[in-house]
Parts: structure tokens; C-alpha cells; sequence
């Protein structure tokens, strides 16, 4: 049985950096080759962000092309989540910068801490507050400037990352809209993936840099194994949880890590390949901005129609995971 819930996106809209990094670009840097990360990972190239160019701007670019599609202007706003793990400085945060650059002087404005799974998890935020009659228009933002923290001399995790940003607006919507949410995390394994140093655990010191612990750290094949199982897991409970039946998707819309990850949850979840939206190959792994470039590209390209259902699939560092289902 669907519920109606009322509460949708109503416009989105993406950032991305003009310089693209190709895996022959990285060939020059470290010990890989362009064979090794497309049949590995999918990735054919990422994008990455300059000098002075970094979260809050992606994003409030991002927003305004949100903001435009909805037909809203930024004071029509009353709340600001942006999902990042790479915010511009340690605080205030970059849901307070975006603000400011976007002029959205009605909004409170806050970040959440999800990695890969933060706009999923804004997404559920914002939700339950519009659906509460506490705020009529959400602007959600995943942005990385992943190129930051990326240490470029270890190949096991050089090749992975980009940059990019990507926002939605979300409202009251008339039919359709979000029919189920789905989150989980487990602390347990936080150590899988990681920046651990120049928090206030390992505050920066000549040190912690020289032991390069600003940069991140990934148990990757570890991480592939729980990537595939929980974001399956998301999934089916996201789907059972709105009552309907994997023959009822029409698009899967989710975080792009790796493409093996993509298709190994496709099989456990019984939905075709064709049914999964990739754009891993243009942009590499932009955590909590992946799976909003990735709705907003498909809308963008028609891939999404009034009515069609479709479901938002993460995961990501935590752990942590969800999976929103939607309708149109
Ligand atoms: O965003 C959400 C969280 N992230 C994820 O869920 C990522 C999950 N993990 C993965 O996607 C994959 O584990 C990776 C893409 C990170 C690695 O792929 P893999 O198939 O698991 O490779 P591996 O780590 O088992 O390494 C296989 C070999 C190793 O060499 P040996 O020990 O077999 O001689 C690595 O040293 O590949 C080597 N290798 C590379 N070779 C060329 C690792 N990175 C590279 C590289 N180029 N860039």
C-alpha cells in the first residue's frame, strides 16, 4: 500500500569543477595504469577543484541551480543541511557559508556529518521537518572538495576520489513525493575509513602531517564487502518499508563508489543493471555529493519521469548507510 506523504523534491541542481583528472594523468603520478582503475572501479576520470575554490562555493552554485528549477529565491528558504566531510574550515559550518552566498537570511542553516550517506541522511532531516510543519522550504546540499584530503602519492586511494556538489529543494508536494526512509549506522567499524588526524583527538601538528594523518585512510577491500551487504540491506528495507515490490522501481539512484559495488548490489537486490544510474566514470567517488549529482544528472537527462519511482541507495565512513524511496 503506498502512502502519500507530501513531502518531494521539487528542484535540483549540480556543481562541478572544469579541470578533469584523468586515469593517464594519473599514470604520470603514481604506479597505476588506466587499465587497472576502469576494470577495478569504473572510473574513467574526476573532476577537481582549484585553488580558492572550495565546499561552501560548489555548493551555493549548486543551490542556486536548485533554487532556479524550483522557482523559489533564496528567501524563500527556512532551512539549510549541507552533507560534507570536507567543509571549508573546522566551523562555522558550510551550511552558514552556503547561506550567506545564497542570501537565504530566512533559513537556519546546519551541517550533518554522514560522509557518503549525509545527503541521504540531510535528505531524511529535512523530511521529517517539512512533514512536521516546523519549515515549508529545505535546500540540501552533499558537497566534497574530496581533492583536499586526498593524499596523491598512495595509489590506493588517489584514483578514487573528486570533487563536485550537488542540492535539492524540497517542499510539500501534492501527490507523490518521499514514501519511505531507511538508515543505519555502526560505529563499530569507523576505522575502516577515516582522516584521523587533525581533529581533537590528533589535533594538526608537524607530526600528524609529516605521518600524513590529514589525508584519508580506507580498508578497501573490507569496506567493498559491507558497501555491498548494507546498501543491498537499505534497499530491500527501504522498499519493504513503502509496501512496494522491486518490479515497481524505475531507477536506482546511488552513491557511486565503485562500479563492481553497483552491480553486486543490483544482483542481490534482483533489479537489472539498466535500472542503475552510474556516473562514476565522469566523477570518481564525491561522497556525500555522488548521490546528488547523480538525481540531479538523471533529471537532467530524462531518466526520471512524473510518477516513476526511484530509490536513493548509500553508503559510506561511520559506517553508516540509508536508502530514501520515492515517488516523482
Ligand atoms: O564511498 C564509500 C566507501 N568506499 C568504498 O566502499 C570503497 C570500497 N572498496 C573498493 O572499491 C575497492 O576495494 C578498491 C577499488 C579500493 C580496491 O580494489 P580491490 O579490487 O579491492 O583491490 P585490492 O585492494 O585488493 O588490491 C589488489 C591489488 C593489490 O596488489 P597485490 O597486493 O595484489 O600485488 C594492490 O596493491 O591492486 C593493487 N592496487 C593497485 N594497482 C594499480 C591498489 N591500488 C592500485 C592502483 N593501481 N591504483
Amino acid at each position: 500500500m503506498k502512502k502519500k506523504s507530501g513531502v518531494g523534491v521539487i528542484g535540483t541542481g549540480k556543481f562541478l569543477p572544469t579541470r578533469v583528472l584523468t586515469n593517464s594523468d594519473l599514470e604520470k603520478m603514481v604506479d597505476t595504469s588506466d587499465e587497472w582503475i576502469i576494470t577495478r572501479t569504473g572510473i574513467k576520470e574526476r573532476r577537481i577543484a582549484g585553488e580558492g575554490i572550495a565546499t561552501a562555493f560548489m555548493g551555493s552554485e549548486a543551490a542556486k541551480k536548485a533554487l532556479e528549477k524550483a522557482n523559489l529565491s533564496a528567501v524563500d528558504i527556512d532551512l539549510i543541511i549541507t552533507a560534507t566531510i570536507t567543509p571549508d574550515m573546522q566551523f562555522p559550518s558550510t551550511a552558514c557559508l552556503i547561506q550567506s552566498r545564497l542570501g537565504a537570511s530566512k533559513a537556519v542553516a546546519f551541517d550533518i556529518s554522514a560522509a557518503c550517506s549525509g545527503y541521504i541522511f540531510a535528505m531524511a532531516v529535512a523530511y521529517e521537518f517539512i512533514k512536521s510543519g516546523l519549515y515549508r522550504n529545505a535546500l540540501i546540499i552533499g558537497a566534497e572538495k574530496m581533492s583536499s584530503i586526498t593524499d596523491w602519492n598512495d595509489r590506493n586511494t588517489c584514483v578514487l576520489f573528486g570533487d563536485g556538489a550537488g542540492a535539492s529543494v524540497l517542499s510539500k508536494v501534492d501527490r507523490g513525493g518521499i514514501l519511505s526512509v531507511y538508515m543505519g549506522s555502526d560505529g563499530r567499524n569507523a576505522p575502516m575509513l577515516e582522516v584521523p588526524g587533525g581533529g581533537s583527538l590528533r589535533p594538526s601538528t608537524h607530526e600528524t602531517i609529516d605521518e600524513k594523518l590529514h589525508y584519508v585512510k580506507m580498508s578497501g577491500q573490507e569496506l567493498f564487502k559491507e558497501a555491498v551487504r548494507l546498501m543491498a540491506e537499505a534497499g530491500n528495507k527501504a522498499l519493504a518499508l513503502s509496501g512496494l515490490r522491486c518490479s515497481d522501481i524505475s531507477l536506482v539512484i546511488p552513491h557511486q563508489a565503485n562500479v563492481r559495488i553497483l552491480w553486486a548490489v543490483a544482483k542481490k537486490m534482483n533489479l537489472p543493471r539498466e535500472k542503475v544510474y552510474l556516473n562514476i566514470d565522469r566523477y570518481g567517488n564525491m561522497s556525500a555529493a555522488s548521490t546528488a549529482v547523480a538525481l540531479a544528472e538523471a533529471q537532467e537527462e530524462g531518466r526520471i519521469k512524473k510518477g516513476d519511482i526511484i530509490i536513493l541507495d548509500a553508503f559510506g565512513a561511520g559506517l553508516t548507510w540509508g536508502a530514501i524511496v520515492m515517488e516523482w
